[in-house]
């Protein structure tokens, strides 16, 4: 391992803290010069460290590190972590076209192009967010890629549930919300086997505003952020881990199902969507088994969705 990954490892095991270049010295049997450049090197790969004559060199308390992180995520899955990329389900992309086939999380602290469905962006500042995407094998058809993205949104809720308590509730498709504000969005891509029709590999992308404070105007009025006292990132990276891997490995377990439903609040409510370009109104009726919305259209005919957005209309 190169001297600037031992320092920063050292660093982020001790975050929030200050250590004295002296002490790094000594702990990797090098000068102080060898650690000041190596240091250098870190804030260059966008790493932000403090410095200070007499105080020597600390990382904020937020930080992630490959190492801290591997210490509680289930071993089952290997994790890629990454300070800063464009976007961790394009980064599982390239892990996938580069030949990797196993399964797999990539988790970034931030994301310079984070993106969200239907084409639009997801904003993803350093240290205040959860990025991660996890690079499965489902062995499913085509068809049952919604229900992989349900499946996922029901990750979040048993992690963040179980690790806070805190109540959420799902738009359908896959957003996640906590008292009328998003906190947490899903991006399902997949690989296709076309011969086959079944789904090769599948990247499930999830963002969550953990402690974000300041939003977008753009969004700021949808937006919030978990803000759970008393976690940190690295449990909850951990806790979606062990969730998603429990309901990825099992996805014809029935609870998946319930627990989405029980979850919905879209239920009953008056929505508009597109089909087929077009923008149409009507009501939420069900979840079906594989995770489609049923709906009624104005003019009283039921149809199901299985992608796409919903929005949900203000009483009148
Ligand atoms: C949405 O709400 O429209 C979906 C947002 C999905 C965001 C996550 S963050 C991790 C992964 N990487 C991305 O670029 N997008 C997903």
């Amino acid at each position: 391992m190169k001297l600037k990954d031992d320092i920063f490892n050292e660093l982020a095991a001790n975050k929030g803290k200050d250590i004295s270049g002296q002490e790094l010295a000594e702990k990797f049997g090098v000068s102080r010069n060898a650690v000041w450049k190596a240091v250098n090197e870190l804030k260059k790969d966008g790493i932000s460290i403090s410095s200070a004559q007499n105080r020597g060199y600390r990382v904020s308390k937020n930080i992630l590190s490959q190492r801290e992180l591997e210490k509680s995520f289930p071993k089952e899955m290997k994790l890629f972590y990454y300070e800063s990329t464009d976007s961790t389900n394009s980064q599982a992309k390239r892990l996938i076209s580069g030949g990797f086939s196993s399964d797999a999380a990539v988790v970034a602290n931030e994301q310079t192009a984070g993106r969200g469905r239907c084409g639009r962006d997801f904003y993803s500042p350093k240290d205040t967010g959860i990025y991660i995407s996890f690079i499965f094998h489902p062995k499913k058809e085509l068809a049952d890629a919604v229900f992989i993205t349900t499946a996922a949104a029901v990750a979040v809720l048993r992690a963040v549930e179980r690790l806070t308590g805190a109540n959420l509730s799902i738009k359908w498709v896959n957003d996640v919300y906590r008292d009328g504000k998003k906190i947490c969005g899903i991006l399902t891509e997949g690989f296709t086997d076309f011969e086959s029709g079944t789904l090769e590999s599948v990247i499930v992308g999830i963002g969550i505003n953990f402690d974000t404070a300041v939003f977008p105007e753009s969004i700021k009025d949808r937006a919030a952020s978990l803000n759970a006292a008393g976690i940190t990132r690295e449990e909850l990276i951990a806790a979606l881990g062990e969730e998603f891997i429990k309901i990825a490995y099992n996805l014809d377990d029935e609870t998946i199902l319930s627990d989405y439903r029980s979850h919905s609040f879209i239920i009953g409510k008056k929505i508009s969507f597109i089909k087929n370009g077009v923008s149409e109104f009507g009501t939420a009726l069900e979840i079906d088994g594989r995770g489609g919305l049923k709906v009624r259209t104005q003019d009283g005919a039921v149809l199901t969705l299985n992608s796409g957005e919903i929005t949900v209309r203000a009483e009148e």
